[in-house]
């Protein structure tokens, strides 16, 4: 195994790859020596991240799909297995947040969020296992929660992490016997496009910070300049995505004896979100 690439001859797939912590995790992934598949909808960001890794020697695959979509998740993985020979590393990161009050909330955004954070995420789980047992793996799935999932009134996005938790341990037990390990991975606050669907006035104030010139549009990513002037700026109160790539990668290079349950990555204050 060359120095500095423990994850070398490995795959890995992410979803949710083409914005904050899912593209963090993808290119550290890749750093590390793993051939990475970057899923998500939003092709260019990916490009962007395949031609970083590629350049850096490792490589790189672009899969522009909607996790809603479960029989295009499969193929992703199928797909993966099929062209690399295997599957080492799941990580089901894909998620957003509608933060709207239960009593006002258009319940097209409640199914947005189960789909997308807890369906997805267990047809993810689901067909990693299978890829990892036939290629006789020693996997690890990495399931992206939240500290939502701590509290216990964090609304209907903290609940859809509530599930991710839960499938999370049952799904751990079911693998005691495998050679597959699942770790949960719970961010506090941490500077993305995670905030999108929040009241942009919210929003705002912490663009000023910045002093980038930019309209903020409820639904609409931020640039990523502005991302990564904001998070130095708060870091008393946002995370750098990349401390939770962090924690992925401490956690994907244990030996699989070793069954790292849960990780919970913030900043020193808590943020509520
Ligand atoms: N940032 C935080 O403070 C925080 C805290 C705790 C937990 N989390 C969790 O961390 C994960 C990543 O979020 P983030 O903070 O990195 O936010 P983000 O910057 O908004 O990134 C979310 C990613 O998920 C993708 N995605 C959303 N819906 C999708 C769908 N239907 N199909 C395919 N991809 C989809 C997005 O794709 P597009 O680029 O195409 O939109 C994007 O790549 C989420 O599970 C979130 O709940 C975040």
């Amino acid at each position: 195994m060359p120095e500095g690439q423990p994850l070398s001859g490995k795959t890995a797939i992410v979803t949710g790859a083409s914005s904050g912590i899912g593209r963090s995790i993808a290119e550290t992934l890749g750093a590390k020596g793993a051939h990475v598949y970057l899923a998500g909808r939003t092709a260019a960001a990916m490009d962007e991240s395949k031609k970083k890794i590629e350049e850096a020697g490792g490589a790189a695959t672009v899969v522009t799909l909607d996790v809603r979509d479960v029989a295009a998740l499969r193929a992703l993985v199928t797909d993966a297995a099929e062209e690399t020979g295997r599957v080492d590393i799941m990580v089901n990161n894909a998620g957003l947040s509608y933060p709207s009050k239960i009593i006002d909330a258009d319940p097209e955004e409640w199914r947005e969020m189960y789909e997308t954070n807890v369906l997805a995420l267990l047809v993810g789980c689901q067909a990693a296992v299978k890829a990892m047992r036939a290629c006789g793996a020693e996997g690890h799935i990495v399931n992206v929660s939240s500290v939502a999932a701590l509290r216990r009134d964090s609304g209907v996005y903290g609940s859809t992490k509530h599930a991710v938790n839960t499938i999370s341990a049952s799904l751990r037990d079911e693998l005691e016997e495998d050679t597959i390990r699942v770790v949960t991975v719970m961010p506090g606050a941490i500077a993305t496009n995670f905030a999108r669907n929040f009241d942009p006035e919210f929003l705002e104030g912490f663009v000023k910070m910045t002093g980038v010139e930019v309209e903020v549009k409820q639904g609409e990513k931020l640039p990523d300049e502005l991302l990564e002037k904001l998070q130095p700026i708060l870091s008393q109160l946002l995370g750098d995505p990349q401390d939770i790539a962090d924690a992925v990668l401490y956690s994907v290079t244990q030996p699989i004896r070793v069954n790292v349950e849960q990780i919970v990555v913030r900043p020193p204050k808590q943020l509520n979100l």
